[in-house]
């Protein structure tokens, strides 16, 4: 009898944002393989300067893909998605899925106005605005870029509770005048719960998760199979912060231990 062969999804981020594009494709597909890396060391992508940030994903992604057999890459990172997709798309030949902001789907779904919670970088990609212009022309979007919201997904990883009183702070400019909320960034998936408490229950929240797992599977063409217990690789560019915190949390999640992937650039 031939053994199965199962596929492998490399999945990528600046942080640990992308664990909830992760969470949302494992869900769907729990037989597959999965490498997650995350490029710590040049952290926060909100902040990079557009071509160091591209030359990093490519280099990020190509030396993963030398060294593992990957049948798809999933760019789970908005900041990174807005500007970095189509170079990508043309050196390799495996299918790269990007994330950015669910303007359309919470067009439809807003009354009074969107917010859009992303990055400092996200918010003023010319990207995003061509986004709000053919997806959400009647509906007014409300941009907030937060780096420090980013931070707080990050602490929570590694065990630290988000401080209700800074994150209601932080969210000040869209309380009360938006009914839609937009988590526009990968990391904020992974403070759902807060976010919501801050805004409020009439405001419904959006992300993009299980849109790319749909995307995923659509292009892997596979049923939902049996989860087969099998620990993942987790790579980063850099040590990271307490590690030991995040191992046991990315631990629970199928993963065995960060390892560090050397990332050569030029
Ligand atoms: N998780 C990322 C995003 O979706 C970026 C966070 C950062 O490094 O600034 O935009």
């Amino acid at each position: 009898m031939t053994e199965q062969v199962y596929k492998t999804v490399l999945i990528f981020d600046s942080g640990v944002g992308g664990l909830s594009v992760y969470q949302e494709i494992q869900s769907l597909l729990p037989q597959l393989n999965y490498i997650y890396i995350f490029d710590n060391q040049a952290y926060p992508y909100g902040e990079l300067e557009q071509n160091t940030l591209i030359k990093r994903v490519e280099a990020c992604i190509t030396t993963c893909i030398e060294n593992n057999p990957v049948d798809i890459v999933v760019i789970a990172c908005n900041t990174a998605s807005t500007i970095v997709l189509p170079s990508l798309r043309a050196g390799l030949d495996i299918p790269v899925v990007g994330v950015v902001p669910a303007i359309k789907p919470a067009s439809s779904l807003a009354n009074k106005a969107i917010g859009l919670i992303a990055t400092p970088a996200t918010v003023t990609r010319e990207y995003t605005h061509e986004l709000v212009r053919n997806f959400s022309p009647n509906k007014n979007v409300e941009m907030l870029g937060l780096t420090r919201l980013v931070d707080m997904a990050e602490e929570k990883l590694r065990g630290k509770p988000v401080d209700i009183q800074e994150l209601t702070q932080l969210l000040t400019p869209l309380i009360g005048i938006i009914d839609v909320a937009v988590l526009g960034c990968t990391h904020f998936p992974l403070i759902k719960s807060e976010i919501a408490q801050v805004l409020g229950s009439e405001v419904i929240l959006v992300d993009s998760g299980k849109a790319i797992a749909r995307r995923v599977q659509q292009l892997l063409q596979l049923e939902t199979g049996e989860e087969r217990g099998v620990k993942h690789k987790i790579l980063s560019s850099a040590l990271p912060w307490q590690e030991s915190a995040l191992n046991e949390k990315v631990g629970k999640m199928g993963f065995s231990p960060v390892q560090n992937l050397v990332i050569p650039l030029t």
